[in-house]
This record gives structure tokens, C-alpha cells and sequence, in this order.
């Protein structure tokens, strides 16, 4: 991938007009969908970030004043902040649940039956996040959609509830497909557990959910274009008209086919084994220590691979400086209300370093 995009960038500073042979977007799109299942057109748009990717999901969603989102307490400020707006523009009305009092011993039927019982008959979109970046927590998605499924029995299709997920944290850790999980959007950034180059990103969209989002930014696709300089609004796949135009980081998005094919070679579900092999080493020996408490659960079934922990009497932010000076060991803090310490072991994390970072740890007291 880093030679692919070395590969475009040097194509485009030599020539402005350079474009690779095999449409390189396109191959990206089938990249995705190969991933994550359904077709380039119909199911993908691509996206710079997670971020721009929710934004104009809650920004395009047909949705008219009164209707309700129902979000949780425990999403990320992309999601909330994205709700928040839309509320403000079209009255909408966004109300958030809490899931869970204490992410370590969340409980996934608790977590549906809290989510299940705050939905009422407005309630239009629910907006939910697979792998908590606060906690670790991973939401049981494909309950959450059955339970969705049984309250939206009865409605038109226009009334449906929409499960939209922010998928950031699960794709390309976990093997799980949209399809699979059951919801309708599963939003990412392909920069973070996928490997995939920085600025780029995807929404995927069940083909008769697409129909419900109004594009925000308008679409540079041969389709809406040729529309404009016919005279009439766009036609054509709603993914499609749905990924934003202008210019883009291009060497970065045509590398992107690479990322998605780098994990379909490796294969998703030993991926998905080998990051939960990790974490769970993680959450062992941190649980062993007695200064340290643990607030990601230790259920596979109910994490992924964020581990989130805090150590007593002492600021993560400290935690993690400390870490990096003296064990060059990159730990983040999250950015929610209450931080803990966050670290991400993956496939590019060999055993030896989990247990070099939980050494570290026990020598902070
Ligand atoms: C749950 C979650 N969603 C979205 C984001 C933002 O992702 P991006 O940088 O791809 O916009 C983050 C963290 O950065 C996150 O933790």
C-alpha cells in the first residue's frame, strides 16, 4: 500500500494529469465491497474520515422535524456532534441512552434491553457505535438489529428504523460484515484498524436504505456531472451520488484497493482471532495488577481490541508520557469525559511487546 501511494504521488507531482489505468476509485469501491459484501455502486461511497462519513449520514437522512434519533451516552463526539447539528438545522429530536453504569461488567442482553426500551414510535434512526472508544465495550449490533427489526414490524417502509453504525473501531479487527451485523449504514475511516492510508474512508449503506440519504456534498461521479451540463438533478446510485466530489488526497484513496486486499489475503476471521488473542493477553496481565483496574470487559463476546484501563492515583495522560519516555511504549487517552488509559494491540503487535507493556505497567507502582 505505502509503495502504491508512493507510486500515485509521484505520478501526479511528474503530471497534473495523470490518472492510472484501471480507474483507481472504482477499484477502490470493489475493493470495499469484495470486503465488506454487496456491490461497488449500489452499497459503497467513499469518504475522507469516519467523521466526514457520519457527518453527512446525519446530515443527508430524510428526516423531518419531531422525528427521533435515539443515540447513546457512550458514542463519540462525531456522532453526537453531527446529531447535535442536524437538531439544531431541522428540529429533529436526538435523545441518548445509557447502556451501561460500568463498562467492565456491561452486559449485552442489558445493553438491548435498555436500547429496546427507549425506543418509542418517533423514533426514526437509531445511532450507535460497534466498539466503544471510551471503553472498549463492542455492542451486540446483530441483537441490537433483531430486537429493531421486531419494534419496526408493522411500519411503512418509509418509517422503518435505521440502524446507522459507527464502525471505526471494529473494521478490519473484527470479520463481522454489515450484512451480518444487520444494519442498515456501517460507517469507518480505513486508517486505523484496517492499515489503510491515512485520509480515507467508506460508508457502507444497505441497498434500500441508500434511498433515505440526500447527498450533501455534491457528487463529481460522470453521472451528476453530465446531469449538470444536461440541465436536470443527478440520477444514479445513491452511494454513488452520495461520495463527495472535488479534489481529494488522490494518492492516498487509490491506494485504497490495496488495504482491503492486504486483509482479504490474510483473511478477516484469523485477523479478527489473533486481535482478540492479543487483547485478551493484554486484559490477563493487566488484571493482574493491583494498581491497575480495567474498565474494557474480559468477554470476547463483548470487546474487541481497545483496552481501556485507568491506574489509581494516577492521570492516564501522565500514564501514557510516562510509557512512551520510558518504555517507548504509544498509549492514547481517550477524549471522553472521563479518560482512561486506551491501547490498541493488533496484528502488527507481536506477544513479546504485550507482555513488554503489561511489565511496564506493573512497574509504574
Ligand atoms: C468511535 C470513533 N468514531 C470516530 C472517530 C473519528 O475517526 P476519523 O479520524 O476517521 O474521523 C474516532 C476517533 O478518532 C472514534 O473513536
Amino acid at each position: 500500500m505505502a509503495r502504491a501511494i508512493d507510486r500515485h504521488r509521484r505520478g501526479l507531482d511528474r503530471d497534473t494529469l495523470y490518472f492510472p489505468e484501471s480507474d483507481p476509485e472504482e477499484e477502490a469501491c470493489k475493493a470495499a465491497a469484495a470486503y465488506l459484501g454487496g456491490g461497488p455502486l449500489e452499497n459503497i461511497a467513499l469518504t475522507d474520515s469516519t467523521t466526514m462519513g457520519l457527518g453527512l449520514l446525519y446530515a443527508g437522512l430524510r428526516l423531518k422535524r419531531g422525528d427521533e434519533v435515539l443515540t447513546t451516552e457512550h458514542d463519540f463526539y462525531a456522532t453526537h456532534e453531527a446529531l447535535r447539528l442536524r437538531a439544531v438545522r431541522d428540529g429533529i429530536v436526538v435523545r441518548k441512552v445509557r447502556l451501561y453504569d460500568d463498562s467492565a461488567t456491561a452486559s449485552g442482553p442489558e445493553m438491548v434491553s435498555r436500547l429496546r426500551a427507549a425506543v418509542t414510535d418517533r423514533t426514526r434512526v437509531v445511532a450507535v457505535t460497534w466498539v466503544h472508544s471510551g471503553t472498549g465495550v463492542r455492542l451486540p449490533i446483530s441483537e441490537i438489529a433483531g430486537a429493531l427489526a421486531e419494534r419496526s414490524r408493522g411500519r411503512d417502509e418509509a418509517d422503518r428504523i435505521l440502524l446507522c453504525v459507527d464502525a471505526v473501531h471494529g473494521m478490519g479487527a473484527e470479520s463481522s460484515t454489515p450484512v451480518e451485523l444487520g444494519c442498515d449504514f456501517f460507517v469507518s475511516g480505513t486508517h486505523k484498524w484496517l492499515f489503510g492510508p491515512r485520509g480515507t474512508g467508506v460508508i457502507w449503506g444497505r441497498s434500500e436504505a441508500w434511498p433515505h440519504v440526500d447527498p450533501t456534498i455534491p457528487s463529481f461521479s460522470h453521472e451528476a456531472m453530465s446531469a449538470w451540463r444536461n440541465g436536470h438533478p443527478p440520477q444514479g446510485p445513491a452511494a454513488v451520488l452520495a461520495t463527495p466530489g472535488g479534489f481529494h488526497s488522490f494518492e492516498n484513496r487509490w491506494a485504497l484497493a490495496e488495504a482491503f486486499a492486504f486483509h482479504r489475503a490474510i483473511g478477516p476471521a484469523r485477523i479478527a482471532a489473533r486481535t482478540r488473542e492479543q487483547a485478551s493477553r493484554l486484559k490477563d496481565g493487566l488484571s493482574r495488577l493491583r494498581h491497575v483496574r480495567l474498565h474494557t470487559p474480559r468477554s470476547a463476546e463483548l470487546s474487541s481490541g481497545l483496552v481501556c484501563c485507568s491506574v489509581d492515583g494516577t492521570h492516564p495522560g501522565e500514564v501514557a508520557a510516562r510509557l512512551h519516555e520510558d518504555h517507548r511504549i504509544v498509549a492514547s487517552v481517550t477524549p471522553y469525559r472521563e479518560p482512561y488509559l486506551r491501547f490498541g494491540p493488533s496484528i502488527v503487535t507481536r506477544p513479546e511487546e504485550v507482555d513488554a507493556l503489561v511489565r511496564a505497567m506493573a512497574s509504574l507502582r
